[in-house]
């Protein structure tokens, strides 16, 4: 039995514009749309690509096959993210985003995936989405080192969250504590300045 998720940190990073650091199963998460670490195959996989299809059921493999054809057909660049339908998520959709592979930060990783999570907040804007959760992007099996990925995540986040529309809540979910600690570090550490 996993888990609630738990908020540890909240910035206003204007007014009524929240991003939020919290611990947890992000698919425990009721939020509005929640973001999948998925791989440019949108073949599913570990990690919290696997618990949120585990999750959510078939009807969210159904929903890609549906929107963007079958396996080894449909694909997503690095950097990008689509939509589908969340099964049964508490969350209405899933925003699948393809963060990069670590390879040392000589290979534009930090621009990747900042653009993975500008591509997902704007993706989520335009489904008019309140609130949407994300979750370490790239920082498990594709090993971007935690702290530089927060750096990234924060700072994108931030600014976009700024130029949204519809998304009020922003909610960076941790796994365990040691990231949701750096999360929250890496808040403490942009906030101040902006
Ligand atoms: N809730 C929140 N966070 C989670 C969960 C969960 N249920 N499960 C894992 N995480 C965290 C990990 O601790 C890590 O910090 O998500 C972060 C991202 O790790 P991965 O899921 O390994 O994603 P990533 O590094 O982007 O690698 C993507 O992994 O499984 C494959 O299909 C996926 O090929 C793709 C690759």
């Amino acid at each position: 039995m996993t888990t609630a998720v738990a908020t540890m940190h909240e910035w206003e990073v204007a007014p009524g514009r929240v991003l939020a650091v919290a611990q947890g199963d992000i698919t425990r998460f009721d939020t509005d749309a929640i973001v999948n670490a998925a791989n440019s195959g949108l073949a599913g996989g570990g990690g919290v690509d696997g618990a949120i299809h585990r999750a959510g059921g078939p009807a969210i493999m159904e929903d890609l096959e549906r929107r963007y054809g079958p396996l080894g057909v449909r694909s997503c660049p690095t950097g990008g993210a689509v939509v589908s339908a969340a099964g049964d998520l508490p969350a209405r959709w899933v925003i699948h985003a393809v963060g990069p592979v670590w390879h040392g930060g000589t290979r534009g990783e930090a621009d990747l995936l900042a653009s993975a999570y500008a591509t997902s907040l704007r993706l989520a804007d335009e489904l008019g989405a309140a609130s949407v959760a994300f979750p370490s992007i790239s920082t498990g099996v594709y090993g971007y080192p935690q702290a530089l990925a927060a750096d990234v995540a924060v700072l994108t986040l931030a600014e976009a969250l700024v130029a949204a529309s519809s998304v009020r809540r922003v909610t960076l979910v941790a796994y365990g504590a040691e990231s949701a600690r750096t999360l929250t570090d890496a808040v403490r550490r942009v906030a101040p300045a902006t």
